[in-house]
């Protein structure tokens, strides 16, 4: 490697480590500690034993600044009171906790106090009274009962405020710039927007700091800043910021503390080629280009302060020190003063970045993003300087070419590397709120407990260089603390309260005592041969289901059993707890259930394939709702894809295809054997119900197929050609409007054409086939309401109507009931995406109710679905945080139909009879649970029983 420093330059840890001889470095020292003291004392006293030319001493300090490392000053933890302390803000003390300290690679747990003051921790353990006696009455005591307690959350990735919601032309995309691939003087902060209605909400996830970058339509967006996501007295963006770099209000700070890590964002791969019609080829020569000239700068910085650190202030007459504001950022980066954030997906750019860091000597903090990362971390690990962190999605894979290989098992495999695992949101893209939740998932899927809560506190902290303040409960840290409700790595984990320098964030936190079975470390489900699989395979690892050749298998130990009874789900077994149920299973039919000696005879032993399943259960196969599953694959190649239907309200229809009056059926674009499909199959969704993918109003006839099936004509491939019509009423950026859409389905609804659209519509209003709507606004939602009613009459007969998305329809719960109208609640926990759901009922610890709850409580039938076909697989982890989260108040049968039969119930679906539903067996706990692991579907019209 050539070096970009002449060996004369000054800085005294380059020029030992490179060797420099004896005599200059001596002098070197000399030189800084004469500048030292000059800097110090004024100019004056230099002078008496040298004359120094105008702005010498500027200059000395500026060359002696740009090669201190970045970090906190050493009398850090001198300080007594936070640079963020708000006056005012009391004095508390938070007994009997049980806390994540963060330390011994986060292993410790201590059962102690903690005392917070001023915005800092000031002590964990055993608090002395006499300490105690300094506080008086100010000291507000809280005894938290045992409560696990967690260093506040670390979001590494984050758009928020500049990627603002509800997304609004004026103050949305703040995160990206359209004017050239390279970027690095652009920064995050400038974009800050503080009424992000974002924040509130992650807070109640127990996020209390955020890395914010740039998005990634650039090479090189720009510099990513750190808030806190606390109101600030001054209410402004600048002071969210934690520990900012001088950058923020001088262009070029000379100083003699140590420099605040800044942060920069690259990206590679398909977004920079998206935006600037770019080759992989064109963003890596971007990237050259761009450090090429920062190399240029940094040289000549060092050549000029090497001649004035010897002095040579002839040669340097007149010559200012070189800078330049748009490459300044970069040429920081290769001082390693820069924490260098690399959205990057794939081998190839994982390489090409690597190949970077080392041609222009400058270390990669993290890979963000990064879905292929496991599969090459020796590629990592030759990167300058370190390996750089990973941080990651769980299971959010596939949407696009470069996400196609991503694994549920990158954490745990890269973490058995020796790579640094975070979990990140990319907050709008996963809601902040719910990072917790990544980390829950990486650990089901095998990352360590300790590394999977270190993976959203203190590794994120370090990586972004705030380790020595944020990520940890120690003394000295900041006070940002969360208290949980249960162990944070089970489901459903929610702040009781959140502290952010020392001040309590959550005014009136809703939230309930949860069972002793959540507040232990959840067990997790072996997944050593799937992990292994995921890297044999390079991330696409066989997924299909095998049948059994036994024609009977008999599964053991099975503590419950589920069944669809009359359209609900009912437990129709629970073995108590010294009792062996079992379940035969004949020719892919449920021959017998119940209790051993019931069930079984010798002869029936002999030729069976027998299965434990350690305290696993039976259940009804879940059904998915609301994604494009079964019509897409990689969700952003078209090529991969089903297609977009032609809308009515848009354009014309070609004639050939019925003209205005055309209607689609999603049954004729599916496509099988999908992974997404089929990782939903092995996580116990049978079935998926989907509709023709749509650009805005006209959709036309969903359909339902079995998730497990390779192909369309093999047996029971398709449940139901047809399960209902679909149209989306939303605001689609003026046009058509609201009323327009509203208008063209009166018209539809009313007087039905004789043509081929028509007759379905008039299904709909003669009540024959449901109408499924989606629309979140209530506004709609009423209208809606008033539109049945109007049809009602019209037809003289009850219609059938469910409305899909639906996040504001807790509004009108009452009115809903009444009209007799069905909720499919997509996604099941809401998020102010746009205008139109802004008015969502958050639920714990937020709102006393969750908008599920207030449905429930009106008797309204509700299901929930999902919007992207990656998250098909998560749909009973959805169901069993739902149920959750209205209280403990329903029942597991209530929350299994959730995701199960209402969805078919709603979407116009026949629910098979008990004797031919397809069932789902899960070993050591309930589909519910977190612990368990689907491990076969008995399926009794294909006459099997796949194992998983
Ligand atoms: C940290 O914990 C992980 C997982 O438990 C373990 O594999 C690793 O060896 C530990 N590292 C150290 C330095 O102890
Ligand atoms: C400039 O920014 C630093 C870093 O946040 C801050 O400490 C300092 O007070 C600021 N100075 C001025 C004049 O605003
Ligand atoms: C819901 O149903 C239950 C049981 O049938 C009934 O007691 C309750 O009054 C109903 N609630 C409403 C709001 O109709």
């Amino acid at each position: 490697m050539e070096k970009a420093l002449p060996s004369y330059t000054s800085p005294p840890r380059e020029a030992r480590a490179k060797g420099t001889s004896v005599g200059k470095a001596l002098y070197g020292i000399l030189v800084l500690a004469v500048s030292a003291y000059v800097l110090k004392q004024g100019a004056n006293i230099y002078d008496a034993f040298r004359p120094l030319p105008p702005h010498a001493s500027a200059a000395l300090s500026r060359c002696q600044s740009i090669n201190l490392a970045a970090g906190p000053s050493p009398d850090f933890y001198k300080r007594k009171q936070s640079d963020r302390y708000e006056p005012g803000t009391k004095t508390y003390l938070l007994k009997n906790a049980r806390i994540w300290t963060g330390d011994k690679n986060g292993t410790e747990v201590l059962h102690a106090d903690i005392l917070i003051d001023k915005g800092i921790i000031k002590g964990i353990g055993h608090v002395r009274n006499a300490a105690l006696q300094a506080y008086k009455e100010e000291l507000i005591d809280i005894d938290v009962n045992g409560a696990w307690v967690t260093p506040g959350i670390v979001d590494l990735h984050s758009h928020l405020g500049d990627a603002s919601s509800p997304a609004l032309e004026g103050a949305s995309g703040d995160d990206n710039s359209f004017k050239g691939p390279i970027q690095p003087w652009l920064r995050s902060l400038d974009g800050l927007n503080t009424h992000d209605a974002s924040y509130a909400l992650s807070i109640s996830g127990g996020v209390t700091t955020a890395l914010v970058l740039p998005g990634s339509a650039n090479a090189i967006g720009g510099q990513g800043f750190t808030i806190k996501l606390r109101k600030t007295s001054e209410r402004s963006p600048t002071s969210m910021l934690l520990e900012p770099p001088y950058q923020i209000n001088s262009s070029f700070p000379p100083s003699s503390d140590p420099p605040r890590w800044r942060q920069m964002k690259h990206a590679c791969g398909e977004n920079p080629s998206r935006v600037y019609g770019f080759s992989r080829m064109d963003t890596i020569w971007s990237f050259r280009e761009a450090y090429n000239k920062a190399r240029q700068l940094k040289v000549s910085q060092d050549q000029y302060c090497a001649r004035a650190f010897a002095g040579e202030w002839d040669a340097l007459a007149g010559q200012p020190y070189p800078e330049d504001l748009q490459w300044e950022s970069l040429v920081d980066v290769i001082r390693g003063r820069v924490k260098v954030q690399v959205h990057c997906y794939e081998t190839v750019d994982l390489d090409d970045i690597v190949r970077l860091s080392n041609e222009f000597e400058f270390p990669i903090a993290a890979f963000h993003h990064a879905h292929e990362a496991y599969l090459v971390p020796d590629v990592l690990k030759k990167a300058y300087d370190h390996p750089p962190a990973v941080a990651m999605f769980a299971t959010n894979a596939r949407y696009k070419r470069e996400a196609y290989r991503g694994s549920e098992f990158a954490p745990r495999i890269l973490a058995e590397n020796g790579i640094q695992v975070v979990m990140k949101s990319d907050h709008p893209v996963l809601d902040s709120r719910y990072l917790l939740y990544e980390a829950q998932q990486a650990y089901v899927y095998g990352l360590p407990e300790n590394l999977a809560i270190a993976a959203v506190t203190s590794t994120p902290a370090e990586i972004m260089g705030m380790g020595h303040r944020i990520g940890y409960v120690k003394e000295g840290w900041d006070a940002d603390l969360v208290i949980w409700d249960s162990h944070p790595l089970a489901l459903g984990a929610t702040p009781k309260q959140v502290f952010i320098d020392g001040i309590p964030q959550l005014e009136h936190p809703y939230v309930y005592d949860k069972p002793s079975a959540f507040q232990r470390t959840p067990r997790v489900p072996n997944f050593d041969k799937e992990a292994r699989e995921a890297v044999e395979y390079e991330g696409l690892p066989p997924l299909e289901p095998e049948p059994s050749d036994a024609g009977v298998v008999l599964f053991t130990n099975v503590k419950s059993v589920f069944r669809p009874v009359d359209g609900a789900v009912r437990e129709v077994f629970t073995a108590q707890a010294d009792e062996q149920g079992v379940v035969v299973v004949e020719d892919g039919k449920i021959a017998c259930s119940g209790m051993y000696e019931a069930c079984i005879t010798p002869s029936l032993l002999s030729n069976a394939k027998v299965i434990d399943v350690h305290g696993g259960s039976i259940s009804p196969g879940l059904v998915t709702y609301g994604s494009q599953l079964g019509l897409e694959e990689i969700s952003a190649e078209s090529s991969t894809n089903d297609g977009y239907v032609y809308d009515p309200l848009m354009q014309q229809v070609p004639s050939i295809v019925g003209g205005d009056d055309s209607i689609v059926r999603a049954v004729d674009g599916l496509q099988y054997g999908g992974r997404d499909s089929l990782l939903a199959y092995r996580a116990g969704v049978t079935v998926a119900i989907t509709a023709p993918t749509h650009r805005r109003f006209y959709a036309g006839l969903s359909t339902s197929f079995y998730t497990g099936a390779l192909n369309k004509l093999q047996e029971g491939a398709i449940v139901q050609e047809v399960n209902a019509l679909h149209v989306t009423v939303r605001h689609f950026g003026g046009t058509p409007s609201i009323s327009t859409q509203i208008a063209a389905l009166r018209k539809l609804l009313l007087e039905p054409s004789k043509g081929d659209a028509g007759q379905y519509f008039k299904g709909v209003s003669e009540g024959r086939l449901t109408l499924v709507v989606d629309t979140d606004s209530a506004d709609v939602i009423a209208t809606l309401i008033l539109l049945k009613k109007e049809v009602e009459q019209k037809f003289g007969r009850p219609i059938k109507l469910t409305i899909a998305g639906a996040l504001e329809a807790h509004i009108l719960a009452k009115e809903i009931a009444e009209a007799k109208v069905g909720i499919l609640q997509v996604p099941s926990r809401p998020f102010p995406t746009t205008w139109e759901r802004l008015r969502i009922l958050p639920g714990h610890p937020l709102s006393e109710q969750s908008s599920l709850a207030v449905l429930l409580e009106h008797n309204i039938t509700v299901g929930i679905g999902i919007e992207e076909s990656w998250s098909a697989r998560n749909t009973r982890f959805d169901i069993a945080w739902a149920a959750l989260d209205v209280g403990g108040s329903i029942t597991q049968e209530q929350a299994m139909a959730l995701g199960s039969t209402n969805v078919q119930l709603l979407l116009g679906g026949e629910i098979d009879a008990e004797d031919v539903h397809d069932m789902v067996v899960t070993d050591g706990g309930n589909l519910l649970d977190f612990e368990s692991k689907v491990v076969a579907v008995i399926s009794p019209k294909r006459r099997t029983v796949d194992l998983l």
